[in-house]
């Protein structure tokens, strides 16, 4: 007769007898630095509204400027949605689409600027890829070419947070938590300004702003005007993990991408939460 044996194979798992919710137990396991997977990484996201919606006129010379950094630099180039996103957020929120519908929609146009820039880059061996390339294959696509170009939205489409009507996590988010989560060298956000301003210098007060070359995520998340970047991100800097500061300059003054990415100080540092730990 067969013996019956016991076949059950106890796992151990230093975090099986806490729950996960009290810092203070899992801290001596989840306490650790994570590694950087790809320290040599640079992140560029690019306005969609700032430069991809001006066409030629903004595109091309930026075009120029990434083959030129191409050499120097592996890149991750990001790009927003701009401002066909904002007419989507228009007619579906005329429509009374939830926040969880209408993210997947703005993240597809995100990619599409992405498509156009990554075809603009076509020849020196740039593609779009998509976010699960992204998460799995960056490091083999980086060896084949100096740069990728994916959308800056992340992932979390129909679970987007329903705090907001409009999807709070959107490009600069999405740049930023895989730029931390790759352990990238930096993270340089391109727009249409200088910098961060105390206003927005293109707004009605734009000629009492106030140029901020050096500000912490924490001082900025005290204000609440508005920002050249999502609001989400000032969160997601609190708790970064490797990236210490991010830089924002204006894409439409030739040489600013390029004097950034060499870590020079030509728009506005913001530090992150890393900064202090
Ligand atoms: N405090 C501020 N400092 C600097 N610019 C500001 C500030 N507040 C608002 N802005 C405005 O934000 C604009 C950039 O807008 P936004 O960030 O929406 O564009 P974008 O990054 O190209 O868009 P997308 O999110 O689609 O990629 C700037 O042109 C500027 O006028
Ligand atoms: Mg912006």
């Amino acid at each position: 007769m067969a013996e019956i044996t016991n076949t059950i194979k106890h796992v151990a798992s230093p975090l099986a007898r806490q729950t996960l919710q009290d810092g203070a137990l899992t801290l001596p396991v989840a306490g650790v630095r994570p590694i950087r997977m790809l320290p040599w990484l640079q992140v560029v996201k690019i306005g969609g509204r700032s430069i991809m919606d001006r066409g030629a006129e903004a595109i091309l010379p930026i075009v120029d400027e990434i083959r030129k950094l191409l050499p120097e630099h592996r890149l991750l180039i990001l790009t927003g949605a701009g401002i066909r996103a904002r007419h989507l957020y228009g007619v579906g929120l005329d429509l009374g689409l939830p926040v969880g519908s209408l993210a997947p929609l703005a993240a597809s146009e995100a990619g599409q600027n992405g498509h156009i820039l990554a075809s603009m880059l076509a020849p020196e061996g740039v593609s779009y890829v998509e976010h699960p390339t992204i998460a799995s294959q960056l490091a083999i696509h980086l060896q084949a070419a100096r740069a990728v170009v994916g959308s800056g939205f992340p992932p979390y489409h129909h679970h987007e947070f329903p705090t907001s009507r409009i999807p709070m996590h959107r490009a600069d988010t999405g740049a930023f938590l895989l730029a931390d989560a790759l352990g990238a060298a930096g993270l340089t956000i391109v727009e249409d300004v200088d910098g961060v301003y105390s206003t927005d210098p293109q707004g009605a007060d734009g000629a009492r702003a106030e140029f901020l070359p050096e500000v912490s995520a924490a001082e900025l998340a005290a204000g609440n005007g508005t920002l050249p970047f999502d609001r989400a991100l000032l969160d997601v800097m609190a708790n970064a993990r490797h990236l210490e500061r991010v830089q924002v300059v204006n894409g439409l003054v030739p040489g600013r991408l390029t004097a950034a990415l060499r870590g020079e100080h030509v728009g506005t540092l913001i530090h992150t939460g890393a900064a202090a730990r």
